[in-house]
């Protein structure tokens, strides 16, 4: 069977071809669709970024109308599919409950099946974007024994999410428009990263033209792990372990050198940058603002940023060039906007998945798409004979 190169961790495997999106790592570069993440920043929303990420160009005011017209007809959940919701134990982490329901999408909606009947894959896309942000919000009532609320189609996409999850029946929910301001901000900055964990195992199941919920269904427990999306969780316990301690940043920056088993510098390094993750300088910059902006002091921003200097300047870092990604900061602003550190990667996966979306689509039409079968290097025992079971 000829040769085989060895890369574990795929580090230097290139296993598509994509026009979604671009990253230098060395420069601190990434765009979606070719436009910079800081003009998308500053000037797009985040159902806008969807529909470029998934259709390839920024819709004009018309597609974004049908679009958003779209996706509010779909983000009622079928009532027994609310009853799902029961079968988890209450103290449940929201990611595994996430999955599982969008999983379950595939028995309610059995013409999703078929991944080459472009019409489902359509209908399917526009069920995703409706529902995810409707089985999170549920996801969260469920963990603090609240009731569910029903989406309000006259919210945009964030506030309704915001809505179902902070809401009560009995009295009128305001969203406050600053957060969700800041929320639709995290939701752009998430949306596409290339050939991620999560986004490679969405490929890779949907490579066996296993439909589009199984796949995004899989992808989210691909980013539960905490070196990926679980990594914003992991920030904000580490931080609170510190402050716990006495609050002594050094100290504990000499045990991540010192690479005691199971400290690291949580929020620090990537695969592919080697230079400031552009989206962690823009949430570095508005976070200050967002937390000043909805009134919340919290001295774990300044132990933060006492870490971030401290690795900056210590040739531990410089040398493996391990600078700050987008979990570092972010965990604190949703800590600020009144999420559980629990919910947090549920949060990344509500912004990851139009990227998941546009990944799928894409493998799912390009003829150079085979099913996703590494090899390995064997490195077991030679052929032996069996020993029965008395002479063993
Ligand atoms: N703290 C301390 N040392 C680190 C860290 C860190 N966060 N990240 C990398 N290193 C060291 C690592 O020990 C190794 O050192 P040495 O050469 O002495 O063995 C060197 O830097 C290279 O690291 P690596 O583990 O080979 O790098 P990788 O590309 O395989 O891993 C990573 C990338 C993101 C998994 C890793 O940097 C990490 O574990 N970071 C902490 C978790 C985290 O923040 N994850 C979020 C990633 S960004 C967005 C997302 O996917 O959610």
């Amino acid at each position: 069977t000829g040769y085989i190169t060895y890369d574990p961790g795929f580090v230097n495997t290139g296993a598509a071809s994509s026009a979604i999106t671009y990253i230098d790592g060395d420069e601190g570069i990434l765009r979606y669709r070719g436009y910079p993440i800081e003009q998308l920043a500053e000037h797009s929303n985040f159902l806008e970024v969807s529909y470029l990420l998934i259709y390839g160009e920024l819709p004009s005011a018309t597609q974004l109308d049908d679009f958003t017209q779209k996706i509010n007809r779909h983000t009622l959940l079928h009532e027994d599919l609310k009853r799902f919701f029961d079968g988890f134990p209450r103290d449940a982490h929201p990611m595994p409950v996430l999955s599982s329901a969008v999983s379950a999408l595939s028995t309610f909606y059995q013409d999703s099946l078929n991944p080459f009947d472009e019409p489902n894959v359509e209908l399917s896309t526009v069920r995703l974007l409706a529902k995810v942000p409707t089985l999170a919000a549920y996801a969260y009532k469920k963990s603090i024994g609240q009731p569910f609320l029903y989406p309000d189609n006259s919210l945009g996409l964030v506030e309704n999410f915001l809505r179902m999850t902070f809401g009560l029946p009995a009295e009128p929910y305001q969203v406050d428009p600053d957060v969700a301001k800041a929320l639709d901000l995290l939701f752009i900055l998430h949306a596409d990263h290339e050939q991620n964990c999560s986004t490679s195992t969405v490929r890779l199941v949907g490579s066996s033209e296993a439909n589009l919920f199984a796949s995004i269904s899989a992808g989210i427990m691909a980013l539960f792990g905490p070196l990926h999306g679980g990594a914003n969780s992991a920030v904000l316990e580490m931080l609170d372990g510190i402050q716990a301690e006495g609050g002594d940043v050094a100290r504990f920056v000499e045990r991540v050198k010192n690479k005691e088993k199971g400290v690291r510098l949580m929020g620090f390094g990537h695969r592919v940058y080697k230079n400031y993750d552009p989206r962690a300088k823009i949430i570095k910059r508005t976070a200050d603002q967002i937390l000043g902006k909805i009134g919340v002091q919290d001295h774990l921003l300044d132990i933060a940023k006492e870490l971030e200097e401290t690795a900056l300047s210590d040739d531990y870092f410089i040398e493996r060039k391990l600078y700050p990604n987008v979990d570092f900061y972010t965990g604190l602003i949703y800590r600020a906007l009144g999420f559980p550190t629990k919910f947090f990667t549920v949060l990344f996966a509500l912004g990851r998945l139009p990227g998941w979306i546009a990944h799928w689509r894409e493998m799912i039409q390009d003829p150079a798409t085979k099913i996703g079968r590494p090899r390995q290097i064997y490195t077991g025992e030679k052929e032996r004979d069996y020993v029965s079971l008395s002479e063993r």
